[in-house]
């Protein structure tokens, strides 16, 4: 089996700061991420910034900045965001960066090689806001004004010169990979969207522009400068010292396990990205995931919008975890989400505090009044306990095989029932009145530090430092964390300290109306 696992966010782009979507995908990737590693994958997680085109150029003009400062400064943020979201990226990738720019220059150069690419004029309707072409019937006109269909940004008309790329080649060759491989474009719902547009007829893509600067020039062409988004797929190659296909991160990562996207970008992706690379002859990525939007209220909450959320308030006022947490819990994976503050506190209070925080505590405070503060010794699992601890084993590579088929609701729900049922399990084995068998009291300690144990490796994707906390009752440390060994039940080891440790998530004071 393969245990290399290449994951990527989309690179933003550093128009204005970060919002609650980014942070979402970026989360959800780093969930992604952390799994793999703690099941003994190596993993190269990218994310990053994507800083060309009209799009940035005229909002640096706005400010009456130099675009390349514009981005420097806006880039930092999102890098920023990165740290305080905890991610575990390997690599931060900005499309302003020489080794970017090589690798652009270079896919371009192949796919001229390879006949793909031929000089014409666009003439057509272009949206900055998406930085995408649209054709005569993806466009309406509202108040006199033209939009997009689909993303509702407003559409201006262009008419220049422009490199083509030969898409419209293509269009067998994706319909057939989409058949080939069922789990390319997911979750399924997006793949009727993607067939359908690809069947109605792709045309040859406009993939240069030359009424501006602010790009990447066309090699040979001075005039040109690149397509934002054929620059920008490229990213994913040019973290891995694309051209070079012979050094070690290309080898070990090409092609990618997982592009997560939001599904507003999936045409990019699924139609555009995978063609380039058929035509440049390079493989193509495993999978192009396309999680849907947070909303607020029921719009798409967006830049242009002015509806946004900033996650750097909500972790100011609740912490990282709980938001992490929620997000990955709340949000059903794959659909669109609305996101309140009202639930988020009812996340941390039920599911943090009562059912995860509460039952360490519990069972440590406990275990150091009546165990000496060890871990017991002297044991025997009797079938109550074998019950609920072997619950794990059995389910370990269901868990494994739901996580490839990227149901995070089911991880998440089994960690969850897992909590009840060891709560219920503590309070119906009634240890407190064991004291006179001990061996039996001891039992039931030990099972329960046990579930502790194997819940808090469950839950170092969803919530790391939380998880890294609890663990430090048997100071268990980052790197031996590994998913296998929840099938373990005597993990602990006999006779150790148990520390108490500081309460894990503070309950929310709900105010009622
Ligand atoms: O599209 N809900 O950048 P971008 C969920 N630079 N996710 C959201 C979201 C929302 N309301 N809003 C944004 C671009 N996102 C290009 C990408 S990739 C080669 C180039 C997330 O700054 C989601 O992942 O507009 C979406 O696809 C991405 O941010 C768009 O970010
Ligand atoms: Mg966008």
């Amino acid at each position: 089996m393969d245990k290399n696992f290449y994951i990527t966010t989309p690179i933003y782009y550093p128009s204005a700061k970060p919002h609650m979507g980014h942070a979402y995908s970026s989360i959800i990737a780093d969930f992604f991420a952390r799994f793999k590693k703690i099941d003994g994958f190596k993993v190269n997680f990218l994310t990053g910034t994507d800083e060309h085109g009209l799009k940035i150029q005229r909002a640096a003009e706005a400010k009456g900045i130099d675009p390349l400062k514009f981005c420097d400064e806006i880039s930092l943020t999102f890098r920023n965001l990165s740290k305080t979201l905890n991610l575990t990226n390997t690599d931060f990738i900005r499309t302003t960066e020489n080794r970017h720019k090589e690798s652009v220059q270079n896919l371009w150069k192949e796919l001229e090689k390879n006949n793909e690419i031929y000089l014409s004029k666009y003439s057509g309707w272009y949206s900055v806001s998406d930085e995408a072409f649209y054709s005569d019937d993806e466009i309406e006109e509202i108040n006199g004004k033209k939009i997009s269909l689909s993303s509702k940004s407003s559409v201006e008309w262009v008419d220049e010169e422009s490199y083509f790329f030969r898409l419209s080649k293509w269009e067998k060759p994706l319909l057939d990979y989409y058949k080939d491989n069922p789990n390319f474009i997911s979750p399924s719902s997006r793949k009727n969207e993607i067939v359908s547009f690809v069947k109605s007829g792709l045309k040859d893509l406009s993939i240069s522009r030359k009424s501006f600067s602010w790009g990447i020039p066309v090699p040979n062409n001075k005039d040109h400068v690149i397509y934002v988004w054929l620059d920008a797929l490229t990213n994913y190659l040019s973290a891995l010292n694309y051209p070079d296909t012979k050094n070690e991160l290309y080898k070990d990562f090409w092609p990618a396990s997982m592009h997560l996207i939001g599904k507003d970008i999936i045409r990019f992706h699924a139609v555009y990205w995978p063609a380039f690379l058929m035509a440049a002859k390079l493989p193509l990525p495993k999978q192009i995931y396309g999680h849907g939007w947070i909303l607020s209220g029921d719009e798409k909450m967006s830049k242009s919008k002015g509806n946004i959320l900033d996650p750097l308030e909500i972790i100011d006022k609740y912490g990282l975890d709980p938001l992490r947490y929620y997000l990955i819990k709340e949000v059903s994976f794959g659909n669109d989400g609305n996101i309140s503050q009202d639930r988020l506190e009812d996340c941390i209070n039920s599911d943090l505090a009562n059912n995860f925080g509460n039952l360490c505590q519990r069972v440590t405070s406990f275990a150091i009044k009546n165990c000496d503060g060890k871990i017991p010794n002297n044991i025997e699992f009797d079938e109550d306990d074998l019950k609920i601890l072997n619950k794990f084993k059995s389910n370990l590579n269901l868990i494994r095989e739901k996580i490839e088929y990227r149901d995070i609701n089911f991880y998440i729900d089994f960690i969850i029932k897992s909590l009840f049922e060891t709560n219920k399990y503590f309070n119906d084995q009634e240890p407190w009145n064991k004291k006179n068998n001990l061996l039996r009291l001891n039992t039931i300690v030990y099972t329960t530090l046990e579930i502790v144990r194997k819940i808090s490796f469950m839950l170092y994707p969803i919530i790391p430092e939380s998880s890294l906390k609890a663990l430090k009752i048997f100071e268990i440390k980052e790197n031996d964390i590994k998913f296998s060994s929840i099938e373990n039940n005597d993990y602990l080891k006999k006779n150790t300290k148990i520390n108490q440790i500081d309460i894990l998530f503070k309950k929310i004071e709900k105010k009622y109306d």
